[in-house]
């Protein structure tokens, strides 16, 4: 079988964001516009995969290093076409099918490209392209077919006649193309038309006056075409693909309340009988056990979740791990690579910054827990502060198996409390507390029998 030539157009400048950033870098639903396309390509097992670049390609180069992509530097854009022909070199030494695909089209699916990929194979075809109806077809290149209904060119927009405008089958700027047949052709395009540019779909006319065969798929689901040209166009791609993903995890028995406010993004997994309730945000690398709760307003980025793990309301949680059964928040915020164990309990108003929290531990109130080591069945009370930073560097607090720290805590780090110790409230802990002892560090308590009430008389005479 003929192996496969993945050409992916993002050279373009994407003037319409109006961004320092090129369009393909942009994000939605967790992932940019250029790996959503390369995501639903790769399934298709391409021999190579190039993309053709030019505005602020350095950018994209960094972004795609690690991604077994080829790249083409396109400088100056004249046009899709001419984006083909500068990279002629690399997918005409390749014999078999060249499938073109634009770097702003995310919502294009695997299965919509393998279905193209088989009806251009099985109908021997020099070139089939992908197209669809649409209510509206404003901005897209249209097909026109002849009385026979065959294909016989696209025209652009801004090239099209009164007649042509009316047409609603639009092309949706991906085709496989023969690539011995698309060589004969290339060379051959014009830029005599309304933008001045080389446009690939004139290969299309080029090809079919060559007697060639020319096709078009006629895409099931019309969505799936949505190029992005604006942020406006964005904000649609990123709710499509949103609304995609939350189908697929409640199909998975995932409970989402209310599917219009949840932000899931594409790279997270959960576990069946989990519920998501409104206004939550879980993105990046964030994997959710099964039967967890997640309250609203709560925002968790690569972090994982164990099983039954419950986040109350309005907690932050980046880069960190939450054991079983333990319950987050509300108003919590853990970072910086912390972790919980299972059975904890880290409550309100808590900080947790770079810190191991062990089994069963619980740190329920107020508190800054930072570069800290904590072990099990530990009690932090409400307001103990963890004292890691001297103004220039960052110390480690050790707090072992089974300690009891009483509220209202300083913990001047570096510091070790051994296991088994209790600290009592209102203490300022600077030295090593051993095994088992009772450190008390605050000032001893005087009483002034009287005091109080011989004050209130003494300003009730004046
Ligand atoms: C193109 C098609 C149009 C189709 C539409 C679908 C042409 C002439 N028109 O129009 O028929 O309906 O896509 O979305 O092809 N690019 C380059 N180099 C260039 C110009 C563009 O790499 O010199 C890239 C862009 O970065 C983009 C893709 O090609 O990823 C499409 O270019 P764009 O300018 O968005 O084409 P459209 O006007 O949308
Ligand atoms: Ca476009």
């Amino acid at each position: 079988m003929n192996g496969l030539f993945l050409l992916i157009l993002a050279a373009g400048k994407g003037t319409r964001f109006k961004s320092t950033l090129p369009k393909v870098l942009h994000q939605v639903s967790g992932k940019t516009l250029i790996e959503w396309v390369l995501e639903a390509a790769r399934p298709l097992g391409p021999q190579t995969v190039c993309l053709v670049v030019g505005h602020e390609s350095d950018q994209i180069k960094a972004h795609l290093d690690k991604a077994g992509v080829e790249f083409v530097e396109q400088v100056p854009q004249l046009g899709t076409g001419h984006a083909l022909q500068v990279a002629k070199p690399l997918w005409s030494a390749h014999q078999g099918d060249l499938l073109v695909l634009s770097g702003d089209v995310p919502l294009i699916t695997t299965r919509t490209l393998q279905t193209l990929l088989e009806v251009h194979r099985q109908g021997g075809a020099s070139a089939t392209l992908l197209s669809a109806r649409l209510a509206d077809p404003t901005g897209y290149g249209r097909v026109v077919r002849n009385k026979n209904g065959e294909v016989e060119r696209i025209v652009e927009q801004k090239d099209a006649s009164p007649e042509e405008i009316r047409l609603n089958e639009i092309n949706a700027g991906i085709y496989c193309f023969n690539s011995e047949d698309l060589v004969q052709v290339i060379g051959g395009l014009s830029a005599d038309n309304a933008q001045g540019e080389y446009y690939l779909t004139d290969c299309i006319d080029l090809l079919r006056q060559n007697g060639r065969r020319v096709m078009a798929r006629v895409a099931d689901d019309p969505q799936e075409m949505k190029g992005v040209n604006s942020r406006a166009e964005l904000a649609e791609a990123g709710q499509l693909l949103r609304q995609r993903k939350l189908q697929e995890l409640m199909a998975e028995g995932v409970t989402v309340l209310d599917p219009a406010s949840t932000y899931v993004d594409q790279t997270v997994s959960i576990g069946a009988d989990t519920i998501l309730y409104p206004n939550v945000f879980l993105e990046g690398r964030t994997s959710v056990g099964s039967h967890c709760r997640i309250y609203p307003n709560a925002r968790i980025s690569h972090s994982t979740l164990a099983d039954h793990v419950t986040v109350l309301d309005s907690s932050v949680i980046t880069e960190s791990e939450i054991g079983s059964g333990s319950q987050i928040g509300p108003f919590a915020h853990l970072k910086q690579h912390s972790s919980v164990g299972s059975r904890a309990r880290i409550g309100n108003f808590v900080e947790v910054k770079n810190t191991q929290i062990g089994d069963q531990t619980k740190a329920a109130h107020l508190s800054y827990l930072g570069d800290a080591e904590i072990g099990r069945d530990v009690n932090i009370g409400a307001g103990t502060i963890t004292c890691n930073y001297d103004g220039v560097r960052k110390h480690k607090t050790v707090i072992e198996d089974n300690v009891f720290v009483g509220s209202d805590s300083q913990l001047i780090a570096p510091i070790v409390v051994r296991r088994g110790a209790y600290i009592a409230a209102g203490s300022t802990i600077s030295q090593e507390v051993p095994e088992d002892a009772l450190a008390i560090a605050r000032a001893h308590q005087l009483i002034k029998q009287h005091w109080a009430k011989r004050r209130r008389e003494s300003y009730r005479k004046e």
